[in-house]
């Protein structure tokens, strides 16, 4: 499916916006990135010079521009301050197509039930605009607060579909998958 007008560039929770990644966001993108605390789990997505958050905002809008939608900055509703990342990504797993799951918090905001919320808001989002694609999260297994976030969002464990990732063997959590 490549339906642009799928794209939806702005999600809201409760508490938080999430909106489409700008090049305004490069700065919080390698600042949260660049934290070995948001990387821990998986140090391949570690970024130590600026240029990479550049590349990595980059792709991201790659990302939204081929298929409508992607990773959101987000924020509280009434700040200015991007707090993480949250969003999906279009890829293959055992041969199938799927949507990935992906959040990425600065460590200031852990343990407030954001990363949560956001998530939540994006699985709802998929399920109504994308029912027919598998969503998964892909998750390290001493990753605790990953999985955590990943069950409150409705995803269960699909041991199945374990597999070996870029930071070595991944927890398969999902959700809709093909009968
Ligand atoms: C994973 C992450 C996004 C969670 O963010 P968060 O805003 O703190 O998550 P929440 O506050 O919504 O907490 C979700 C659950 O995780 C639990 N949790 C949070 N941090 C935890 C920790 N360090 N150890 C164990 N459990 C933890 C919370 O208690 C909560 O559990 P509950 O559902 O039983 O109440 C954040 O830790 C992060 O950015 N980590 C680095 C990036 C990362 O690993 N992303 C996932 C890649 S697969």
């Amino acid at each position: 499916m490549n339906d642009r007008s799928l794209a939806h560039e702005e999600l809201q929770t409760v508490r938080l916006s999430l909106r489409r990644p700008t090049e305004a966001d490069i700065d919080a993108i390698f600042a949260i990135h660049n934290d070995p605390g948001t990387c821990l789990h998986n140090p391949s997505d570690a970024l130590t010079e600026r240029v990479e958050a550049q590349v990595l905002h980059q792709r991201w809008n790659d990302h939204w521009q081929r298929w409508g939608y992607g990773y959101w900055v987000v924020r509280r509703r009434d700040s200015p301050l991007q707090l993480g990342f949250c969003g999906l990504k279009t890829m293959e797993l055992n041969g199938m197509r799927v949507l990935n799951l992906f959040y990425r918090f600065a460590t200031s905001t852990w343990g407030h039930g954001l990363a949560s919320e956001a998530a939540t808001e994006v699985v709802t989002w998929a399920s109504q605009r994308l029912p027919d694609l598998p969503l998964i999260a892909r998750v390290r297994p001493d990753n605790i607060a990953s999985q955590r976030v990943a069950i409150r969002t409705g995803l269960t464990r699909a041991e199945h579909l374990d597999e070996t990732g870029y930071d070595g063997f991944d927890w398969i959590f999902a959700t809709n998958l093909p009968g």
